[in-house]
């Protein structure tokens, strides 16, 4: 596996491999690697003759406040975690590269960056939006691989690759979950014992709704709604920044279930924030 920091040699390598015709597949990462990071490098590697995976805590993305300066790092274990998957080029990028002195253009989004994360942490879309632009200037591939479990994040590029007329497919990857069912995170590492433990709440969330639709597909989606709120309002400690029902294509809210309807939550477990999503019926 290669290492590479420097954006100009990011590019330069993977022009040699587009001009000898292969196909080159983006997986962008944060790092501090977890098996979900590692399930969308292995599929990657199935669908593209080379893999690259970039690695950099995105300060634009971040806003006052947040955790950027606790983000946790371990860089020698994501490389050798990384080479154990066969990725070809691992992408370190400096900050001081990806935003030089002067730097100042912003992708924008409208719309679907403007309900749930995109309303409680303004500007967070605007600083994925940028930096995945960028990335897919530097790397060129011809796909690139999102995890499902930052639903709105996909839906976001989606429609950034749409709207710019952008040649590059892109892949969601299920939810990767812990036994319990948990959805693996950078961020679970933030957790004690205790609020590990209290995590499970947002994924017995959306069992609790999968059932209580199951049980009658005509349910309101607000008395629905209000049934999870209590529900996850029985585990102490949570703070719930949003819980809704929306259309999965349009995260909007939507007046009436169906087998299609998303699930989406982000609360609050002490300081860690989490987020997960899923389809009343079965699904992801
Ligand atoms: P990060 O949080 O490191 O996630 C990198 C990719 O892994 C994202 O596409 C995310 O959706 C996916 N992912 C994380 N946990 C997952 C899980 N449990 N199951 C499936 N996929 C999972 O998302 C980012 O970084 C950044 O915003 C980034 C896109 C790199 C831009 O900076």
């Amino acid at each position: 596996m290669e290492v590479i920091c420097s954006p100009v040699e990011m590019t330069a390598w993977s022009n040699k491999k587009i001009a000898q015709g292969k196909i080159v597949s983006l997986v962008p990462t944060m790092g501090y690697f977890h098996e979900g990071h590692l399930r969308l490098m292995r599929y990657a590697k199935t669908k593209s003759d080379f893999v690259v995976v970039s690695l950099f805590v995105n300060p634009i993305q971040f806003g006052p406040g947040e955790d950027l300066s606790r983000y946790p790092v371990d860089l020698d274990r994501d490389r050798m975690l990384a080479d154990k998957e066969m990725v070809d080029a691992l992408f370190i990028p400096d900050a001081k590269d990806m935003y030089p002195e002067g730097f100042n253009t912003q992708i924008q989004v409208s719309g679907v960056t403007e309900t749930l994360c995109g309303r409680s942490r303004p500007g967070h879309f605007i600083g994925v939006t940028t930096v995945v632009a960028k990335l897919f200037n530097i790397v060129k591939p011809n796909m690139a691989v999102f995890g499902r479990k930052d639903f709105q994040q996909l839906a976001v590029i989606r429609k950034m690759v749409q709207d710019l007329d952008w040649d590059v497919s892109i892949i969601g990857h299920p939810i990767v979950r812990e036994e319990d069912g948990l959805a693996m995170s950078s961020r679970n590492s933030y957790l004690t014992s205790s609020e590990r433990k209290t995590a499970i709440c947002l994924f017995s969330s959306i069992q609790y709704a999968r059932n209580k639709f199951a049980q009658n597909k005509h349910v309101a989606p607000s008395s629905l709604l209000d049934e999870i709120k209590s529900f996850i309002q029985g585990f102490n400690g949570v703070n719930i920044e949003y819980i809704q029902l929306v259309n999965q294509e349009t995260l909007e809210n939507v007046n009436a279930l169906d087998d299609n309807t998303l699930l989406v939550l982000a609360v609050k477990i002490g300081k860690t924030r989490l987020i997960d999503n899923g389809l009343l019926y079965d699904g992801v």
